[in-house]
Parts: C-alpha cells; structure tokens; sequence
C-alpha cells in the first residue's frame, strides 16, 4: 500500500477525510505520518485518535526554512512516505522539500485555481463576486498554488452566502476530493505531462 505524510497547520478535517478513508481501505493507501508546524493544530489529536504517529515540529528551532523542511523530510523518509499531501499546511515549501518527492506532494486549496490563490480564497471569491468558485487539488511545485492541477469540484456561490457559508460548502466537497484524487494515485492513474495532468479512468 502507498505509505502517505500529511502535513497540517490546524483544524485537521481535511486529515479527518483521508484517515477515515484510510480506515475503511477506500483510500488504497495507509497514512503513516503526519506532522504539523503549530503546536496547537486540532489535526495532531484527530491523528492520535485514529493511532497514526503525529508530531508537531517548531519551526523556531531551525535557522532557515531550507533546515526546517531537511528536518521534515528526514522524518518523512524514516517512515517510508511515499505520497506527501498538504491538507491546510500553511506554508510554502523549499526546493529542498520538492526535490526530495519530486511530483509526489499534492495540496487541496479551495478555490478552482487559477483563480484566487493564497490565503482567504473563499473571501476573495465573494468579494471578486464569482458566481461559481469551488476546490483545487494540485500537484505542488515551488510557485504559490501554482502546480499542474489533478481535479477540481464546482461549488455555486449563493447570492447570499458569505465567506464562512461558502467556505462551509467547499470543504464538503474537499472531504470527497482529496481521497479521490490520493486513491487515484495510489492506484497508479496518474500521469503528469508538462502542466497537464491525464487520469486513467
Ligand atoms: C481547507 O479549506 C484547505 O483547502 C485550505 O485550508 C483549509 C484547511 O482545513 N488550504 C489552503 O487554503 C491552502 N492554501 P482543514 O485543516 O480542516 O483541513
């Protein structure tokens, strides 16, 4: 099975989606380590709960980020990863991270990139006034959101809704995405040529 890494700065439901389908063998693949940049991240307990080895890494106590990504890829290589997916891990990675998986991390933003990138995407979707927004999962590459894109789900923007009630109704749709898109390359249907991604189907 493909041994997974999940790197989390917070609330963890994305992790909640993938350890659950872990759980039942939907997702065709065993998450084996998560690790975490905030010490307060509820997605730490979510792992402990369903007995995956969790650790919060402080990034306090390196000197760069090039040291600080070393050190997590270090742990990931112990543990055998094979896929690393980013899910609500806030911060970018090194070209030292990427060239240690090279086309194996994926990321889920929510918004359909290209369109609102970074932070707050649900906001600047109701802001830019869209009236269709949705999630992204993506191979990562060292620009911002940037990479080769795997599947993306189309979610309404409500002429009512704000940031929160969107928001809201995207993750739902990021809770199906994810494991979807991490059994698909559990399962070997991926293929990346130059920025476009072909799925077996
Ligand atoms: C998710 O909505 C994810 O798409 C987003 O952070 C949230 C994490 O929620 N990621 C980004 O904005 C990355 N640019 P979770 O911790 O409950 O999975």
């Amino acid at each position: 099975m493909l041994k997974v890494g999940v790197l989390v700065s917070g609330r963890g439901s994305n992790l909640q989606a993938l350890l659950e389908a872990a759980r039942d063998g939907s997702l065709g693949a065993e998450i084996v380590l998560v690790l975490s940049d905030r010490a307060e991240a509820q997605a730490l307990l979510r792992a402990g709960d369903f007995g995956v080895p969790a650790e919060y890494v402080a990034p306090e106590n390196f000197n760069s980020k090039d040291a600080y990504d070393q050190a997590l890829v270090e742990k990931l290589k112990a543990r055998n990863v094979e896929l690393v997916v980013l899910a609500g891990y806030m911060r970018l990675l090194t070209s030292t991270f990427l060239a240690a998986f090279p086309e194996r991390v994926i990321n889920i933003h929510p918004s359909l990139l290209p369109a609102f990138p970074g932070l707050n995407a649900q906001a600047q979707a109701v802001e830019y006034g869209v009236k269709y927004s949705g999630c992204t999962v993506h191979f990562v590459d060292e620009r911002m959101d940037g990479g080769p894109i795997i599947a993306q789900t189309v979610v309404p923007v409500k002429q009512d809704d704000d940031a929160d009630s969107l928001a809201r109704r995207i993750l739902e749709e990021e809770h199906r995405l994810l494991p979807q898109v991490v059994r698909w390359i559990a399962r070997g249907k991926v293929r990346v040529i130059g920025r476009r991604v072909l799925v077996e189907e």
